[in-house]
């Protein structure tokens, strides 16, 4: 709309100019002929009248630059006033400064707004702390829904959710936020270099931590490649990155905080196995003593958690270690199974 308004009002706006020049020059010109005016009278104030007209559409460009920042601006402070849904409450108890990062699920069910059935249906577990947890199933299951709740993206609509003991909600939201590191499904990357990339939400931290975060997350022999290494720009401005890069620096981005519990959403999908391997095997050195959840659709990520559950349609319908649910043949035995036969096809 306002780029279809601005591509007729710039010629329209040159055209009148054209003809009010003519004009003039054609009245004046008839004047000085007839006697009425002299050629000097005629010269400067066709001058003065070009010498006006830049300020004139300089004054125009700047109006219209001021109202299209207002209306970003409204726009913005719309965003910006908007109250959370999920806050600090009365029984928000701000003598919690820390997390061990025990977390337990007593009974829980949870229905998205507006939708027509419960997401998670019954959900009990615990997650003591310093133990990984895995969780599989397959797409709809629950999976995101299920971690969401954990940093208190969603608050549980049925049942309850435990940290350290304490219902969540005692938890004050800057700390529980400050501890988790959760790397969600769908990346997101500013465009900025990576090494701001990676601080974002670590601000204030030694930039050696910047470099300890990309080790652990495998991304620094990509980034010796970069052509200014951590000042590379990504996105629009620099460079774009593979998925598995922008997974493994969505990574690094969650572990700047040292988290106590650490979350990824299928965070590895885009990152070959062999590089998996090596950033589990570093995640199992950081992580020792703090809480993991992973979720995979790859046995391989998984298999050596200290508990995985499968998740269908809401609910828990296996748990165990790799070992015991191979030997259920259930859904996670199925998994296994075709995947085994995906590797052996690979390497014919
Ligand atoms: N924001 C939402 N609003 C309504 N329904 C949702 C929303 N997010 C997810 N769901 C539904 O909840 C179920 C579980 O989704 P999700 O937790 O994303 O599964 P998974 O991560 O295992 O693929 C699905 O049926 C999905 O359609
Ligand atoms: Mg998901």
């Amino acid at each position: 709309m306002l780029a279809r308004i601005q591509s007729i009002m710039w010629p329209l706006m040159f055209l009148f100019v054209g003809f009010s020049l003519i004009l003039i020059l054609y009245l004046g010109g008839l004047k000085v002929i007839d006697g009425r005016m002299s050629v000097g009278t005629l010269t400067a104030f066709f001058v003065y009248l070009a010498m006006l007209i830049w300020p004139m559409i300089a004054f125009g460009w700047v109006i219209n630059i001021l109202q299209q920042g207002a209306a970003s601006m409204s726009r913005l402070a719309k965003i910006l006033d908007t109250e959370p849904e999920i806050k600090d409450g009365p029984s928000t108890d701000h003598n919690i400064t820390g997390l061990s990062g025990k977390v337990e699920f007593r009974n829980v069910s949870f229905r998205h707004k507006n939708a027509q059935r419960n997401a998670l249906e019954g959900i009990t577990l615990t997650i003591p702390a310093g133990t990984t947890l895995a969780v599989v199933g397959y797409t709809g299951s629950g999976k995101t829904t299920l971690v969401n709740l954990i940093p208190r993206l969603l608050d549980v609509t049925e049942g309850e959710l435990l940290i350290d003991d304490v219902d969540i909600r005692t938890i004050p939201l800057a700390v529980l936020r400050s501890r988790i590191g959760y790397v969600p499904q769908e990346t997101f990357l500013f465009s900025e270099t990576i090494a701001e990339n990676i601080r974002y939400g670590g601000e204030g931290r030694d930039p050696e931590d910047v470099r300890r975060s990309a080790e652990i997350a495998q991304l620094q022999k990509d980034v010796a490649e970069f052509p200014k290494q951590y000042d590379t720009m990504l996105g629009e401005r620099g460079i774009t990155l593979s998925g598995g890069q922008k997974q493994r620096t969505s990574i690094a981005r969650a572990l700047m905080r040292r988290p106590q519990i650490l979350i990824l959403d299928d965070a590895l999908s885009s990152v070959d196995t062999y590089t998996e391997e090596e950033i589990l095997k570093r995640l199992r050195g950081v992580m020792k003593g703090q809480t993991s959840i992973l979720i995979s659709h790859r046995i391989s990520t998984v298999k050596e958690a200290d508990l995985i559950v499968v998740l269908n349609e809401g609910r828990i319908v296996e748990r165990g270690v790799h070992d015991e649910l191979v030997m259920q043949g259930g859904i996670y035995a199925e998994l296994h199974r075709k995947q085994l036969l995906e590797e052996e096809i690979e390497h014919l």
